[in-house]
């Protein structure tokens, strides 16, 4: 690999201990795959911040980091971490689990890396431009800037994402080259789909179908932003899809030739199948939505539904801190509570320890959550739409 003076420099330890042993990691991820050259990044998202994920291996991991002085050069968010940050204790978190999370986020701040802990970064303040390069972890969130915005990054993992961010580089491979953002295949899609949870079913469906390849989709043209971010997050989690395009939707779908490729139809029968398999529960101890991170608007939609209700199960939506604060002003956090709900910020439903809190049974309505539940979470799941989930939880 090309490397400039700067960079010869700062592998034989001109900045310090930490950038040489972080650029040696980036060295090696880039000669793995064959990039040329390092290209500087706009924003970083981290992964592995929940105690849940790391345990102490890696909160000693960070906090060894922060003491010799690791500092990011970007801006640099995180995925979320195990609890919400502010409202643990009355929303009944671990006290031991609260303690090591907390020394999590100071280890991250000592960093200089912005302590907001979300999926949806481009909603909290961290929005990449059309074909800018970022380095991001969390796979949805790669998913959404890659598709939905047209920036550039590949799927980082922890480390590899921490070390792009204290060099603010990372190697140029994979999704970064435009050859390699084309479409392997046509989904075209029959089905009728509303709710979100409808489009976590098809993303759900196409991931096991495409693995990591590349889904060029037809049919989708009415799918608003939640839509998508729900769509992507489900086909990164049941295959590894970090890039699809969408006809007359994502910014680059008409730069590409789909003349030959195979075309996979999609019709109201494989979203059938698709629920059927999902539903491993039928009567939620808990409900939690946000997944992805609630928008503004998912999180006033589920006022509007719990409005005047009494819910009988615990209701979460987790959002980010960002998200909250617009809730609250706007009065949908009140009426969510009112009903016995709440507005959870910070965390969801896959990396909070959800259970050590006494819950076997979690509905959601999103595939991403559907498929990391039982694994992750020891439950069973109900995955149904807003309006069916928050039905059974007040009759
Ligand atoms: Fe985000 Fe957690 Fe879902 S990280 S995409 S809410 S599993």
């Amino acid at each position: 690999m090309y490397l400039t003076n700067e960079e010869e420099g700062i592998i034989e330890g001109e900045q310090g201990e930490v950038p040489a042993r972080m650029f040696r990691l980036l060295v090696r991820l880039g000669d793995i795959y064959g990039a040329d050259r390092m290209i500087p990044v706009g924003s970083v998202q981290v992964a592995g911040v929940s105690y849940k994920s790391i345990g102490d291996p890696g909160t000693e991991f960070l906090e060894d980091m922060a003491a010799k002085g690791a500092k990011v050069k970007v801006l640099t968010y995180l995925n979320p971490a195990g609890m919400d940050l502010e409202d643990w204790k009355t929303l009944g978190f671990p006290e031991d689990f609260a303690a090591k999370q907390l020394r999590i986020m100071d280890a991250f701040k000592k960093m200089d890396i912005i302590i907001t802990a979300t999926c949806t970064p481009y909603l909290a303040g961290n929005l990449p431009r059309f074909r800018e390069h970022i380095a991001w972890s969390e796979s949805s969130a790669v998913s959404f800037s890659n598709s939905v915005i047209g920036a550039r990054t590949n799927r980082e993992g922890g480390p590899s994402a921490l070390a792009a961010a204290i060099l603010g580089r990372t190697p140029d491979y994979g999704l970064h080259i435009d050859e390699n953002r084309k479409p392997d295949m046509v989904i075209e899609v029959e089905a009728g789909l509303e709710y979100n949870a409808d489009f976590g079913a098809l993303g759900y469906y196409v991931g096991k179908q495409v693995k990591n390849k590349i889904p060029y989709f037809t049919g989708i043209g009415d799918a608003n932003t939640d839509h998508l971010k729900a769509l992507g997050a489900a086909m990164a989690a049941s295959g590894a899809v970090a890039l699809y395009h969408a006809e007359g939707l994502t910014p680059e779908a008409h730069l590409m030739d789909t003349q030959g490729l195979e075309v996979i139809p999609v019709t109201d029968n494989e979203i059938k199948e698709t629920y059927a398999k999902l539903n491993t529960g039928t009567d939620p101890d808990i409900v939690i939505l946000g997944c992805p991170h609630a928008s503004l608007r998912e999180i006033a939609a589920l006022a509007k539904e719990v409005e005047g209700k009494s819910l009988k199960k615990p209701v979460w939506i987790c959002t980010s801190r960002v998200m909250k604060e617009a809730a609250n002003r706007m009065g949908f956090t009140d009426t969510i509570e009112r009903a016995g709900g709440n507005v959870v910020a910070d965390t969801c439903m896959v990396v909070s320890p959800i259970e050590r809190m006494g819950f076997e049974t979690t509905g959601v309505n999103t595939g991403k959550g559907a498929n990391y539940l039982p694994g992750f979470c020891r439950q069973n799941v109900v995955f149904r739409n807003i309006h069916e989930l928050v039905r059974r939880v007040t009759e």
